[in-house]
């Protein structure tokens, strides 16, 4: 693949906020995980001041699992078939992200649809990304469902987590165009480059209102 394919990412890509102390961030994950290993990369070298609390995953043998282990970041398996309800397997999240004081939760792959319940404990503290321009392409399959409606124009969305799935507000998007000799594996790598981008940059973004807001309570 062609790793210099044009894109466009608004708002324009800035510098990272600082944070002193480092914000603290749990991600949740269900997948391979490099999102999650961009954020690992980015705190070693200095580059984005986040601590990484917790990884939450509900797959027993995700990628990500091990990203974790290598660098000895918490984490923990929770599998919502081991709950008889799904709010008990919410609250098991909910808790394990605030015994590791989590600032800012961070779905990075997550997923599992988070019910209000959820939603509620972190108010404008959840942030998702998403593999389209919302609010084109919503649910599981995006980037199958761009190539196959004929789409000309993809790329990803991260926004914050609300009631409605994959509708919250949104905090970055980063476009590129599908080629005609794209199939889901080549789109699926370039937006994944996008994604590594904008993620980043909206944490700090995110990060930076949360501390504001909390600078303002006082
Ligand atoms: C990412 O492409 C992300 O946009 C997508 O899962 C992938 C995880 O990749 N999320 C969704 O589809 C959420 N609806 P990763 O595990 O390599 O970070």
């Amino acid at each position: 693949m062609n790793k210099s394919f044009k894109y466009i990412i608004s708002p324009e890509i800035s510098e990272f906020r600082k944070f002193s102390p480092k914000l603290k961030i749990g991600v949740l994950a269900s997948g391979k995980g490099t999102n999650f290993q961009e954020l690992i990369n980015l705190s070693e070298k200095g580059a984005l001041d986040i601590e990484i609390k917790v990884l939450v995953t509900n797959k027993d043998d995700a990628g990500c699992i091990k990203r974790a282990e290598k660098v000895q970041i918490p984490f923990k398996i929770i599998k919502d078939k081991d709950f008889p309800q799904k709010e008990l397997f919410e609250l098991e999240i909910i808790n394990t992200l605030i015994n590791h004081e989590v600032e800012l939760v961070v779905m990075a792959g997550w997923m599992k649809i988070v019910t209000p319940f959820f939603i509620n404990k972190f108010k404008k503290k959840i942030i998702n990304i998403h593999p389209s321009l919302l609010p084109a392409y919503k649910g599981g399959s995006a980037i199958k469902d761009s190539i196959l409606n004929g789409s000309k124009i993809t790329g990803c969305s991260v926004h914050y987590v609300e009631e409605e799935v994959d509708s919250g507000s949104l905090i970055m998007q980063a476009a590129l165009s599908i080629l005609s000799e794209d199939n889901i594996e080549t789109l699926s790598k370039k937006i994944q480059i996008l994604e590594h981008k904008i993620l980043p940059h909206s944490i700090s973004h995110a990060g930076f209102s949360i501390r504001s807001n909390f600078m303002e309570s006082y």
